[in-house]
């Protein structure tokens, strides 16, 4: 049970690794544009996360209140992820507001997960 769980929190984190790498590539080619990758790596992000947020395989008690805001904040993602891909096929340009909150709550996901116990 627990080497399934270690085996399905790996696969959140090549969720996370995906979404945030596909991010900085844009970021760092000053592209800033919402890639392809960016919506099937939040997807992993998701179902992982929710198999996660049960508690089997575990030790000690999951922090509820942090996976709620975890949820809440992916949800933010997913909705600017929509939003930004529907401009930037309108438009062909990204307001870059969207593209930084993006890599921000990415990371700051990142962060309540390791910081946050
Ligand atoms: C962009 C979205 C997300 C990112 C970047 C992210 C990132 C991470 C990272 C880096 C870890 C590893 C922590 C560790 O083992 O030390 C983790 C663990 C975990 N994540 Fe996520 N996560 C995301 C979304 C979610 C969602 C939506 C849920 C649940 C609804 C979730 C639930 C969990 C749980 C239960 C764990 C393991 C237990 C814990 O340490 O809290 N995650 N996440």
């Amino acid at each position: 049970m627990e080497i399934l769980r270690n085996v399905v929190i790996l696969v959140h984190l090549v969720g996370f690794a995906v979404l945030f790498g596909a991010w900085v590539v844009e970021a760092v080619a000053r592209r800033n544009r919402i890639t392809r990758l960016m919506n099937p790596a939040l997807g992993i992000s998701l179902l992982s996360g929710l198999a996660l947020s049960a508690p089997w395989g575990l030790d000690h008690d999951l922090n509820y209140t942090k996976i709620a805001i975890k949820l809440v904040v992916l949800l933010v993602i997913g909705a600017l992820l929509g939003i930004g891909s529907a401009r930037q096929k309108r438009t062909d340009a990204l307001p870059s507001a969207i593209f930084w909150l993006i890599g921000i709550l990415t990371l700051l996901n990142a962060a309540l997960a390791v910081i946050w116990r």
